[in-house]
C-alpha cells in the first residue's frame, strides 16, 4: 500500500536499518522496484526527480502512475519528488499525492538555502508532508565530480533547527551518477552528523558507493540511502543484450521486460546490503 516516507524512516533512524530510496523514469522503473521491494519483504520509496518530470514534460501523467503501483504494493511503498528546485512542483507533487519532497537548494549560499527552504517547509508541513534538504553541495549533477566536499556538523544542526526540515541530505564523500562503485565514504564524518543532526540523514549518489560501504554507512548512522544511476545501467545493460541476441525483436515488452527483471533483482539484493528489511 501507499504509505508516508515518514512512516518508512522514522522506525528505520532508531532501528539502524537502511531505507532504499530508488529513482524512476520510466513505468518499468516503478514496476521493477516494487517487485524487488516485495520479494525482500521490505519497504521502499519510489523518488521522481525534476529532471524525470523535466523529461515527462508534466508530473501529473508519470506521478499518477507511480502512485498507483504503489497503492497496488504488497508492501509499504512511499512516493516522493527528488532534487526539485521549483517550489510551484513541490506542492504541485505533495497535492497529487506525494508524501514527501527534497527541496534542494545547495546551489545557493547558506543564508538563502535556509530562508528558500523554511518557505518551503512550512508550506509542506501544512499539507502534512515531510521534507528533504540538502546542505553541502553533493556534486556530479553537472558532470562535475566533486567527493571531497563535506558537509559541517555543527552547521548542519544550525540549519535543522532554522529551517525545520524533517531529513538531511549529507556530502560525506560521495558523488552523482557515478558509474563505478568506488567512492570512499567518510564514516567519521557520518558518525559526527548522526550524533549532531536530530533527523534521519540521506546519502545521495549512491551509486558510487560498493556493497560494503553502503552497510557501514548504515552502521554508522546513514538512514535513506538514494540510488539512481546504478539502476539504469542495470537496465540498460539487459536492454542492450535482449537487443544483441535478437536482431529481429521490435515488441518493446521484449526488452523493456528484460530491463525490468534486472532490476527487481538488484533491488532485492540492495534491500539487503542496506539492511532495510
Ligand atoms: O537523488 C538521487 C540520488 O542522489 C541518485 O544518485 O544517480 O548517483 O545514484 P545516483
Ligand atoms: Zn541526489
Amino acid at each position: 500500500p501507499l504509505t508516508g516516507t515518514g512512516a518508512i524512516v522514522t522506525p528505520a533512524v532508531s532501528a539502524a536499518r537502511g531505507v532504499g530510496a530508488f529513482n524512476v523514469i520510466q513505468l518499468e522503473h516503478a514496476q521493477a522496484i516494487v517487485a524487488g521491494a516485495e520479494a525482500a519483504g521490505s519497504p521502499v520509496v519510489l523518488q521522481l526527480s525534476e529532471n524525470a518530470v523535466r523529461y515527462h514534460g508534466a508530473l501529473a501523467p508519470v506521478g499518477s502512475a507511480v502512485l498507483a503501483v504503489a497503492r497496488a504494493a504488497e508492501v509499504p511503498v512511499a512516493v516522493h519528488l527528488d532534487h526539485a528546485t521549483r517550489p510551484e512542483l513541490v506542492y504541485e507533487a505533495v497535492e497529487l499525492g506525494f508524501s514527501s519532497v527534497m527541496f534542494d537548494a545547495s546551489a545557493l549560499d547558506y543564508e538563502e538555502n535556509v530562508r528558500t527552504t523554511a518557505e518551503v517547509v512550512a508550506h509542506c508541513h501544512a499539507a502534512g508532508a515531510w521534507v528533504e534538504a540538502e546542505l553541502g553541495k553533493v556534486g556530479g549533477k553537472d558532470g562535475v565530480h566533486a567527493p571531497g566536499v563535506r558537509t559541517d556538523p555543527g552547521e548542519a544542526a544550525a540549519f535543522v533547527t532554522a529551517t525545520g526540515v524533517d531529513a538531511l541530505a549529507v556530502a560525506v564523500g560521495t558523488s552523482h551518477a557515478m558509474l563505478t562503485r568506488d567512492a570512499a565514504l567518510d564514516f567519521e564524518l557520518i558518525a559526527a552528523l548522526r550524533k549532531a543532526v536530530p533527523v534521519p540523514l540521506v546519502l545521495h549518489g549512491s551509486s558510487g558507493v560498493g556493497d560494503e560501504h553502503l552497510s557501514r554507512a548504515i552502521e554508522h548512522g546513514m538512514t535513506k540511502v538514494n540510488i539512481a544511476t546504478h539502476l539504469n545501467k542495470v537496465f540498460t545493460t539487459a536492454v542492450r543484450r535482449a537487443l544483441a541476441e535478437n536482431a529481429e525483436l521490435v515488441d518493446t515488452r521484449r526488452y523493456l521486460g528484460a530491463g525490468r527483471t534486472a532490476v527487481a533483482g538488484e533491488v532485492t539484493r540492495l534491500l539487503g546490503v542496506l539492511k532495510a528489511v
